[in-house]
């Protein structure tokens, strides 16, 4: 898969704007970023867009620029000039495919129907934007096209919100969501970019949607495990269940010999482990790669922060 598209899957979100004031242009892209979310489309709705991109390419070169509502080739031609890293496009034209072709950008063309869903096969993409998403059926559409069209990807824009996203993002076909919600013109025109801020960080913790999955105490010995983890169940009321290394009870697990972490460990759970992981990556933090676990189908379900954090090592588990 393309590095840039690799990139939107592991963002995750497409925050979509539309800049008509050009001093609103790096506040806003500075929202998106200061949320952790360094990706933003910026829509051919308005004049400003090639100098949007532009300004954001030259200003803030770590920030993954898009332009949408590309519908003309010359629009490619502009955004390709200005820096964008990628093309979206409301729709599938032949002409506006190849010229970003030509041009070696990454183009998702929206595609709404099986007809279109095919052009896009013949024109040898793989990903595209699933455009009106809600009005044109939504998740269900997308699942019933998934028997013919099993290896298209799809990015789905329009109607995407706080409460539909995660269902979206949840299904295996989607690359990543899009939308206005983080940043709606009401927004923009108000100069509220801490609302932009603060939408996209709650689109962020819901997508994580990260929550402590277990705390895993280090015994010295079975007999100790046996006791910390009787204690706490009959305290609580907790059921035990044993296994070779540990003894799981409530949120405990009593290991039978010290195991990682000087004190122990804490698992914290997320809904896509792999986004969680580019996000700490991108924020310096580092894994132990020699700790990853991995389901029978070779899926990775648990990864081992490299450093520990007040003497517990610390790892992000697959819901
Ligand atoms: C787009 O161009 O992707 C859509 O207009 C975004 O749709 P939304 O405003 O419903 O998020």
């Amino acid at each position: 898969m393309d590095e840039i598209i690799r990139k939107i899957g592991l963002y995750g979100i497409v925050p979509v704007v539309k800049i008509e004031r050009p001093e609103d242009t790096l506040p806003l892209a500075k929202a998106f970023c200061n949320a952790g979310l360094p990706v933003m489309e910026v829509t051919y709705r308005t004049n400003n867009a090639e100098g949007a991109i532009r300004e954001i390419t030259t200003e803030m070169p770590d920030m993954l620029v898009g332009a949408g509502t590309v519908i003309e080739p010359s629009q490619v031609e502009s955004a390709v000039k200005a820096g964008a890293k990628f093309i979206v496009t409301p729709n599938l034209d032949v002409e506006v495919v190849k010229t970003c072709q030509r041009h070696n950008i990454p183009v998702l063309p929206g595609c709404a129907t099986p007809t279109d869903i095919a052009a896009a096969m013949s024109l040898g993409l793989n990903v595209v934007k699933f455009f009106p998403a809600e009005a044109s059926g939504g998740l269900s559409m997308i699942k019933a096209m998934n028997g013919p069209f099993g290896m298209m990807k799809f990015l789905p824009t329009g109607g995407i919100n706080l409460d539909n996203m995660l269902d979206y993002l949840k299904n295996d076909k989607i690359l990543a969501v899009g939308g206005t919600f983080m940043a709606n013109e009401g927004f923009v025109r108000d100069g509220q970019f801490d609302r932009v801020e603060m939408m996209t960080h709650l689109a962020m913790f819901k997508m994580y949607g990260f929550s402590l999955a277990h705390i895993g105490i280090n015994c010295g010995d079975e007999q100790e495990a046996k006791k910390w983890a009787g204690l706490m169940a009959s305290m609580f009321g907790f059921d035990c269940d044993e296994g070779t290394g540990a003894i799981f009870t409530g949120c405990f697990e009593f290991m039978k010999e010290p195991y990682l972490g000087e004190r122990g460990h804490i698992a914290i759970a997320t809904n896509f482990l792999e986004r969680a992981m580019f996000r700490f990556e991108t924020m310096g933090f580092k894994f132990d790669r020699s700790q990853d676990k991995f389901n029978d189908r070779g899926d990775l379900r648990a990864a081992y922060f490299a450093d520990e954090f007040f003497g517990f090592a610390v790892h992000l588990i697959q819901k």
